[in-house]
């Protein structure tokens, strides 16, 4: 049997770490699709292209090759055969990626290749972003909302990014993000048939075993 998870959530809801941690769990592949507009957002500074130029942008996002590896334990990703795993983290990515998500073509691109690698996960997938749950993959068997307080979310972030970016940075990253985010994408209110988790007064543990039993259902 295959089994799709699809999980929905703000920036420093856990969504990813809940992902992977379901993924390992119960043997399924993971995707990161933010990790995908990233890379898009990647390419773009890297090639000085003009994010406001929204065709510009998305030709450029359309004509690379993206690569994905979505075991959950090494999860990785390329594009135009550069590996950005890493680079796509920096603040000045986090900064850009919302021009690049609001992107009405680029989004087009980037859900359809989503939805061709949940469909090619042979046994199965935890797929985490904004939009999987309503527009990705709408028909999967377990769908999640994952929330919590702001505070929350911003402690989480800032403990995350370490020294390295200040608090005023990181609220920035995430309370503005989202608002930009959620011009384009509704993740803060569950679709019909969506588990709402509030992940505020949970670990990551905790977190995992809701998302599990919902599973098992
Ligand atoms: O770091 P954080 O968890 O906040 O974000 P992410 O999951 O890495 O996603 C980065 C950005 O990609 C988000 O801020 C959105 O702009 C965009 N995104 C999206 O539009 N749709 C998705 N399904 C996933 C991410």
């Amino acid at each position: 049997i295959r089994l799709v998870v699809a999980i929905d959530g703000p920036s420093g809801s856990g969504k990813s770490s809940a992902a992977r941690g379901v993924a390992r769990r119960l043997g399924l592949a993971f995707l990161d699709t933010g990790a995908m507009y990233r890379a898009g957002a990647w390419l773009a500074l890297d090639r000085g292209v003009d994010l406001a130029d929204t065709e510009a942008t998305a030709r450029l996002v359309r004509a690379a090759r993206l690569d994905i590896v979505t075991d959950p334990d090494a999860f990785a990703i390329a594009i135009a055969d550069i590996d950005v795993t890493a680079a796509i983290r920096e603040p000045r990515i986090s900064a850009a990626v919302s021009r690049v998500a609001t992107n009405l073509a680029v989004r087009e691109d980037l859900i359809a290749r989503q939805r061709a690698i949940i469909a090619g996960a042979e046994r199965g997938i935890v797929a985490e972003g904004r939009d999987i749950t309503t527009v990705v993959a709408p028909d999967a068997d377990v769908r999640v909302l994952l929330v919590a307080d702001a505070d929350a979310r911003v402690r989480r972030r800032h403990t995350e990014l370490g020294q390295r970016v200040s608090a005023a940075d990181v609220t920035d990253q995430v309370v503005r993000r989202d608002a930009d985010d959620s011009t384009v994408a509704n993740f803060t209110t569950a679709a019909d048939g969506v588990t709402v988790i509030d992940s505020t007064a949970l670990d990551l543990a905790g977190v995992i075993d809701r998302i599990l039993a919902l599973a098992d259902a």
